[in-house]
């Protein structure tokens, strides 16, 4: 993970470096640096253990000039969160500074054929290996030419350095000998090069460009850009230059603002109504009752012809699958299996040759699911995404795909994505269902739920002010149960999770009839079940499972869909939501939960943006 910046060009760098790595702070923030460098002197490292603001007071008070620069938000894969190991790093005796997002695995190997020839270690990272590689390739073409060497020498160290490595990175190189050169090369992790006019940018995502420049260049895996205060170059690691393809930066990546909120996580879920309107624009096809997707690139009857679905991701993405296996199984009859995609990779299990693989993530940078999509795409399979971010590597490599347009989700905690992959599933369960039996009144019906969905969802965000106060009452457990059955079984996977990610409080979600079966051994009167008991097929069934809480001294927490005047009597607090019908109560369901989980972990004092030990992309394994 981390967060990567550069800076080349006629202004002070240090200004871009800060404010990049604010919004790249996202993806890791176990500690933040920069490098410098003017014309003439040697390179200035400012790092600092902690966060972004710790780096930018120190950045004041040291004043590192220069107009060339990089700059760096860890999350540590390799050594503890330490200032020393804070990159940048440098390599051989100050001649080259280095970025890295990624993991080196075969470090150690290499970290030994350089101590052998004199170099030391500051740091416990695999990183400082790649930083000594340059510097050492460096130091061989300045042994040939009488200590001096050229912008040539340089490109050639990053490339024979990454030749070496065996696993991720994206790495930006900065050189003491040449302050007008910046040279960045990925494999696994993304880099975007912004195109500016006397001046150019380099960042992990395009978050940190705008307001720079609306241009931008993609680097692909094996392409190394060489980065100038006037030109751009980019060459593939083998075979040469390759010709950049330079694109708009798109609207989406505009939106990164707090706009008066005090967290992105609060923000994210009042942006639902407008992000789930997003997802479904344009995609409602009335006249035939159906879904339409413009980039799923494969034909009516390919489509027809697949018998099977794989659906994968990690995380909250995970739990989407498991909402759109309900959907598509129900709505399209479709037998759909689940998948975390860190097992997909590694596993071989039997797939037809009519299985299609949706890989489905927010990021679209999740190295897990990336590498699933990959091996079964060289197994032959069609793959896809269902993506929020444009243009990153998984929207790049699948064969076809959905986007979210739910905007720059920050929060660490997924909220709008989640809402918003579901809209999608949900979409794609009518578009198979139409494919196949589903009746046209059948996908009228579904069409007239899913418009009402996000007028639905906005009435849903009203139980704030209900779902703080019942969450100071709750704030103090130590263990909660959340229970739910049919497609809220994955909803109660979801609300523990973000109960569990922001607020450090153990939480469980379960299918409510399998709590009998282990769990209501934690049931007493310290440990609150939170139950999502709307209307539906399973409802007197779930207020059994309430009943066998309650019976046993738990406290309970119902969200109810209707004026419930037995659940009322038996659960100590109920949030009411909405009415919809079955397979869209995930979404409105999951709004109190989120919104609780977000106020238990401000009663408790933690850091509702960034969660210790988490980032938002996890792009190492
Ligand atoms: C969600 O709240 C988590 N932070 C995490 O589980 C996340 O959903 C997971 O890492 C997958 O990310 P992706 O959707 O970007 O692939
Ligand atoms: N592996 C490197 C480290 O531990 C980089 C980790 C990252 O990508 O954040 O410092």
């Amino acid at each position: 993970m981390c967060g990567i910046v550069g800076y080349i060009g006629s202004q002070e760098a240090s200004p871009f470096l800060i404010s990049g790595l604010e919004r790249l702070e996202y993806r890791g923030y176990d500690s933040a640096g920069i490098a410098t460098l003017k014309q003439s002197d040697a390179i200035r490292i400012t790092k600092v253990a902690g966060r972004v603001a710790q780096l930018n007071s120190a950045v004041e008070a040291a004043n590192p000039d220069g107009k060339t620069g990089i700059g760096h938000t860890r999350w540590a894969t390799h050594g503890a969160a330490t200032q020393v190991n804070a990159h940048p790093h440098i390599g051989g005796s100050g001649n080259i500074s280095l970025v890295h997002n990624g993991v080196i695995e075969n470090f150690e190997t290499l970290k030994t054929g350089l101590e052998a020839k004199g170099y030391r270690f500051e740091s416990q990272t695999d990183s400082e290996v790649v930083a000594h590689l340059v510097a050492d390739s460096l130091a061989s073409a300045a042994a040939d030419r009488a200590g001096e060497t050229t912008v040539e020498d340089c490109i050639d160290a990053v490339r024979s350095t990454v030749a070496q490595l065996r696993g991720t990175y994206g790495i930006v190189v900065m050189f003491r000998d040449h302050p007008d050169l910046l040279v960045a090369a990925r494999c696994g992790s993304p880099l975007v090069v912004g195109v500016g006019k006397g001046e150019q940018f380099v960042a992990s995502d395009t978050s940190p460009l705008v307001g720079f420049t609306e241009r931008i260049i993609y680097l692909a895996d094996h392409q190394i850009a060489v980065i100038r205060p006037n030109n751009i170059q980019v060459l593939h690691r083998d075979h040469g230059r390759v010709r950049p393809d330079i694109q708009p930066l798109s609207n989406q990546s505009q939106d990164v603002n707090l706009e008066g909120y005090p967290h992105y996580m609060l923000k994210e879920i009042f942006e639902q109504p407008q992000s789930i309107r997003n997802a479904l624009r344009g995609r409602l096809d009335k006249d035939n009752a159906t879904a339409k997707f413009g980039g799923l690139n494969l034909t009516t009857q390919q489509l027809r012809g697949i018998e099977r679905i794989i659906l994968t991701g990690c995380g909250t993405s995970w739990h989407s699958a498991l909402v759109g296996e309900y959907l598509v199984e129900e709505l399209a009859r479709i037998p759909v299996e689940v998948e975390y995609a860190s097992e997909l990779r590694y596993r071989n299990p039997p797939v037809g040759s009519d299985t299609i693989v949706f890989g489905i993530t927010q990021s679209g940078e999740t190295a897990d699911t990336l590498a699933a999509l990959r091996e079964m795409k060289r197994k032959g399979h069609h793959t896809m995404a269902i993506c929020n971010v444009i243009g990153s590597s998984i929207a790049q490599e699948a064969d076809g795909g959905i986007y979210l347009h739910a905007g720059p989700e920050i929060g660490v905690a997924s909220t709008k994505a989640f809402t918003s992959q579901l809209t999608v599933l949900s979409m794609l369960a009518l578009y198979f269902g139409r494919l196949r039996h589903l009746s046209f009144e059948a996908g009228q019906r579904i069409i007239a739920q899913l418009e009402r969905l996000p007028d639905v969802v906005e009435k849903t965000l009203e139980c704030h002010a209900q779902v703080k106060e019942i969450a100071a009452r709750y704030a103090d457990a130590n263990n909660f149960l959340y229970l739910g059955r049919k497609f809220n079984f994955p909803t109660a996977l979801e609300g523990a999770l973000k109960l569990k990610e922001i607020s450090y409080i153990h939480a469980e979600g379960y299918p409510a009839a399998e709590m009998k079966h282990g769990p209501i051994a934690l049931v007493d009167e310290h440990t609150p079940s939170v139950f999502i008991v709307p209307q539906g097929t399973v409802y007197d069934k779930v207020i059994s499972n309430l009943q066998e809480v309650k019976a046993r001294g738990g406290p309970v927490l119902a969200i109810v869909d209707h004026e419930d005047p037995h659940v009322n009597k038996l659960a100590d607090d109920v949030v009411q939501i909405p009415e919809i019908e079955d397979f869209l109560q995930p979404i409105v369901a999951s709004i109190p939960l989120q919104l609780l989980s977000y106020e238990i972990a401000l009663l408790r004092g933690c850091d509702v943006d960034k969660p210790r030990n988490l980032a938002k992309s996890v792009t190492v394994e």
